[in-house]
């Protein structure tokens, strides 16, 4: 199996970059991809807040880290399937973690995790953290990203933000050519276009929706958005899966049923639920 794409969602806080990436996720899950995400943010653990029913879990991205070896079984007992979305799985932080809970990981340790994720789902999202200085995953991600989406919102916050941290991005191996500029979040009176140009040129614009708002209050990303607010919203998603994913990752609906008809050796071809299911406990939310 080759490496699949690596997208990593980064940018000031508060961006977006959480309901983003999972956005994101459910758009490539209808298209039957399986994703696996994963969130970086332990300062505020967010895997509960995206999976409420989770809450009780002993799972954490922050001990898969620190395990004295990472292997891909290892990683498939740390990713939540997602009982309504059976081609997304997520590894985060969970609920009352802090960074300081675990041992510190180095560059290797990253980059192991990163490469096993990318030989076991069909895209890797990864929701990085805004303070690159105190998460060395979300740096790696950075990278080693095949696309990163480079979150921006209409506020001088964002422009301080971008002002200290993208001097930290210049050296050649983080590829600056591969960023995709987002203008997220995006509400009715603000200065897009100034905004815009301040930031050198955007590519997709995401707006407000009072719904993604209200999913977010609610623990409730993961449900599908009704509103008719939501289309221009849904197409800016879409549009940032053509820019990042080769046609093929697009079209694979049509392709996965017709080779699911003569295959089901190739992992890829199975739902990620499924799949992750052969390695959890029996009970899930007991950790082993
Ligand atoms: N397009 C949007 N429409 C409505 N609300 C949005 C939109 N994008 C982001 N938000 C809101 O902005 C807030 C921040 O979003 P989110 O948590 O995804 O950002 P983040 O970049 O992950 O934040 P953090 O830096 O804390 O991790 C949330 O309340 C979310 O609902
Ligand atoms: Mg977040």
């Amino acid at each position: 199996m080759s490496n699949k794409p690596l997208i990593a969602v980064w940018g000031n806080p508060g961006s977006g970059k959480t309901l983003t990436t999972i956005k994101l996720a459910k758009a490539l899950a209808a298209k039957k991809q399986n994703v696996l995400i994963l969130c970086c943010d332990a300062l505020c653990p967010s895997t509960s807040t995206i999976l409420p029913q989770a809450a009780k879990q002993q799972r954490s991205l922050g001990e898969l880290l620190s395990l004295p070896s990472l292997t891909q079984e290892e990683l498939l007992r740390y990713a939540l399937p997602l009982d309504d979305s059976p081609h997304i799985a997520l590894i985060g932080y969970k609920k009352g973690d802090t960074a300081y809970m675990y041992a510190s990981y180095n560059r290797e340790r990253a980059v192991d995790l990163l490469t096993l994720a990318r030989h076991l789902a069909d895209v890797i999202l990864v929701d990085c953290s805004s303070y690159l200085s105190a998460d060395p995953l979300s740096t790696i991600a950075l990278e080693l990203a095949d696309t990163v989406f480079r979150l921006h919102s209409c506020e001088l916050k964002s422009l301080m933000f971008y002002a200290s941290y993208l001097p930290l991005l210049t050296d050649l191996r983080f590829r600056r050519s591969l960023n995709v500029s987002v203008l997220s979040n995006v509400k009715v009176g603000q200065n897009e276009k100034e905004y815009s140009q301040v930031f050198g040129g955007i590519e997709v614009t995401l707006p407000y929706v009072t719904e993604l708002e209200q999913q977010t209050a609610d623990a409730r990303l993961l449900d599908d958005l009704s509103g008719k607010d939501a289309k221009t919203y849904l197409s800016g998603v879409e549009h940032l899966i053509q820019l990042a994913l080769p046609e093929e990752h697009q079209q694979v609906a049509k392709s996965k049923d017709k080779s699911s008809k003569t295959s089901t050796s190739n992992t890829t071809t199975l739902n990620l639920l499924n799949w992750l299911k052969s390695f959890l406990p029996k009970r899930r939310g007991d950790g082993q």
